[in-house]
């Protein structure tokens, strides 16, 4: 399964993104995560990284690009792996299928979370993160056992820096001006699959599954 799951800030990707890859047994590739775990490190990509992540907008196409490329030809993706935002512009999208010819392989689907705008900024405000596990959760809508503690693992929750209502209205934004464009581009593909996001997790969880089954 060689899968990329799309949608706006907020949609529910990571969350329907564990899911998914526990059941095909391939690996999470989070283009956000692996930033963020940069940023953590004071890599150099992190330190250039961060000015664009903390405004809520695009790091340039060229810096993710090459982490992508790289990431894809390690041995756990020989059966597949899971992109999570990623491609975010056309530029991504057409590097990655020249990746994917060099490499002789293709996407099996494109799944498209789609959730309104109303509900998205509300979601990603109050989602809080594990610092150990990456476990996400939302003090409303899925909120942990226990108070800010991660029930895996029993490390503190913390909120994303660029989880305020202001930067996740520019993600939004951004995502209509520059990713929303590859819905059209992967329909014409044939790959697309579209998802409601509005409804609850497991009901999504179910809808990507009978999509990917068929
Ligand atoms: P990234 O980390 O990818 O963030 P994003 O796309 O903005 O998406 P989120 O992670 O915020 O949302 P999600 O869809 O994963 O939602 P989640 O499942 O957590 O990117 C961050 C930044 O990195 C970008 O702004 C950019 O600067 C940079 N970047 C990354 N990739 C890049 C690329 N390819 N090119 C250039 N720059 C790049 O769910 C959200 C909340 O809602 C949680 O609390 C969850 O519990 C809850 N929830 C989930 N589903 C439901 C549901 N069905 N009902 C109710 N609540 C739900
Ligand atoms: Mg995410």
């Amino acid at each position: 399964m060689r899968l990329i799951i799309i949608g706006p800030p907020g949609a529910g990707k990571g969350t329907q993104a564990a899911k998914i890859v526990e059941k095909y047994s391939i690996p999470h590739i989070s283009t956000g995560d692996m930033l963020r775990e940069n940023i953590k490190n004071s890599t150099e990509l992190g330190i250039e990284a961060q000015g664009y992540m903390d405004k809520g907008v695009l790091v340039p196409d060229h810096l993710v690009i090459k982490i992508v490329q790289e990431r894809i030809t390690r041995d756990d993706c020989a059966n597949g792996f899971l992109l999570d935002g990623f491609p975010r512009t056309v530029a991504q999208a057409v590097s990655l299928d020249a990746e994917l010819d060099k490499l002789g392989i293709k996407l099996d689907n494109v799944i498209n979370i789609d959730v309104d705008k109303d509900l998205l900024v509300n979601r990603a405000i109050s989602r809080r993160v594990c610092n150990k596990c990456g476990a996400t959760y939302n003090i409303i809508s899925n909120p942990p056992k226990e108070d800010n503690i991660c029930d895996n693992d029993g490390e503190p929750l913390y909120q994303r820096s660029d989880d305020t209502e202001e930067t996740v209205s520019t993600r939004i934004q951004v995502y209509l001006d520059q990713t929303s464009p590859l819905i059209d581009y992967y329909k014409a593909q044939g790959l697309l699959s579209d998802i409601d996001g509005t409804k609850d997790i497991t009901d999504v969880t179910e809808q990507i599954f009978k999509a990917l089954d068929n």
